[in-house]
């Protein structure tokens, strides 16, 4: 797939997920609370995951309303996510997304409100009254609870917080960043997947893809931490060695972890490769390539 293809597809989808968490993200919500919400999930931000949920239901030609709805559903928990990670009980980050965060913005109750609401928004968006059929609404349903659950993301951040000036091995940090950052967007792949027919082959193979590029995405996420400046990144550089958080950099160093993400880029190609989605696969490795390149 040539970049102009690639950059013309995107454009359309990126514009197509923000016109629906326009929509679906309400403003009336009580008590400033669908401001705080829109506020954090509104006008910035990358959109990978929505991208993944899209490239993967182009190549497996799956239905279209299930997921553009599986896009915004899981930008809705990963929104939820950060609003979360950057409260003064987590991370406390004052910067998100080139802007002051959620509680910096709205106070620590509404921020805590906000991500609790857009988590729940995320299963209504998954379960409309019409358009979707109900089995796919189940699975979807199910792909992402368990993503951002105790298993996924929520279990990942515990261990984040509990891993506060330890030292992990790599296995351990392996598991932490496959949990909290990994599952989602190992989801984000399966639940485009779900949206057409996929042989058990290629949704093996998806997984794959799925899991190599959710870790070297929290990978890369270590490495940009230390090698950007927080004007580059809208969030504040810098702050896992002043967290004292165990990241790839600090377990690997910094040349080791980008050969690592390096090589899960390679097992990421080499999982669509024996997918048997040939060309139709073509928009997943260029997400593949852009996780690693990827400078913000
Ligand atoms: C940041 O995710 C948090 C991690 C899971 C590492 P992104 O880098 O995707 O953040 P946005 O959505 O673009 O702001
Ligand atoms: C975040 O990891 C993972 C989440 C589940 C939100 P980080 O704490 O490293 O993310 P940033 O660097 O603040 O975006
Ligand atoms: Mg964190
Ligand atoms: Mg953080
Ligand atoms: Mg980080």
């Amino acid at each position: 797939m040539s970049a102009a293809d690639f950059e013309g597809w995107s454009r359309s989808q990126l514009s197509a997920v923000e016109q629906a968490l326009e929509r679906w993200v309400p403003a009336d919500a009580p008590a400033s609370l669908g401001l705080a919400m829109r506020y954090g999930v509104l006008d910035g931000g990358k959109r990978l995951r929505p991208l993944l949920v899209l490239a993967s239901q182009q190549a497996v030609a799956g239905q279209a309303e299930a997921a553009l709805r599986a896009a915004v559903a899981v930008e809705l928990i990963h929104a939820y996510s950060l609003v979360h990670d950057d409260m003064p009980c987590m991370d406390n980050d004052v910067l998100r997304r080139g802007k002051p965060t959620v509680h910096v913005q709205f106070g620590q109750a509404q921020a805590m409100l906000a991500g609790d609401a857009m988590q729940a928004l995320a299963f209504e968006v998954l379960t409309p009254d019409a358009g979707v059929p109900p089995a796919l609404q189940a699975r979807l349903c199910g792909l992402l609870a368990r993503s951002a659950g105790h298993a996924g993301m929520a279990g990942g951040q515990a261990i984040d917080l509990a891993s506060i000036g330890r030292s992990l091995d790599e296995d351990a940090l392996r598991d932490m960043h496959r949990r909290k950052t990994g599952a989602l967007l190992q989801a984000s792949v399966l639940m485009g997947a779900a949206c057409g027919d996929c042989s058990a082959g290629a949704w093996a193979a998806l997984a794959d893809y799925g899991a190599a590029v959710g870790l070297a995405f929290q990978v890369v996420d270590d490495i940009l931490d230390v090698t950007q400046a927080s004007s580059t990144l809208g969030k504040t550089a810098g702050k896992d060695q002043d967290h004292n958080k165990p990241t790839y950099v600090s377990v690997l160093g910094l040349g080791h972890a980008r050969s690592h993400a390096e090589a899960l880029r390679q097992q990421a190609h080499g999982a669509l490769a024996r997918s048997g989605l040939g060309a139709a696969a073509g928009l997943l490795a260029v997400l593949a390539d852009k996780v690693v390149e990827r400078e913000n």
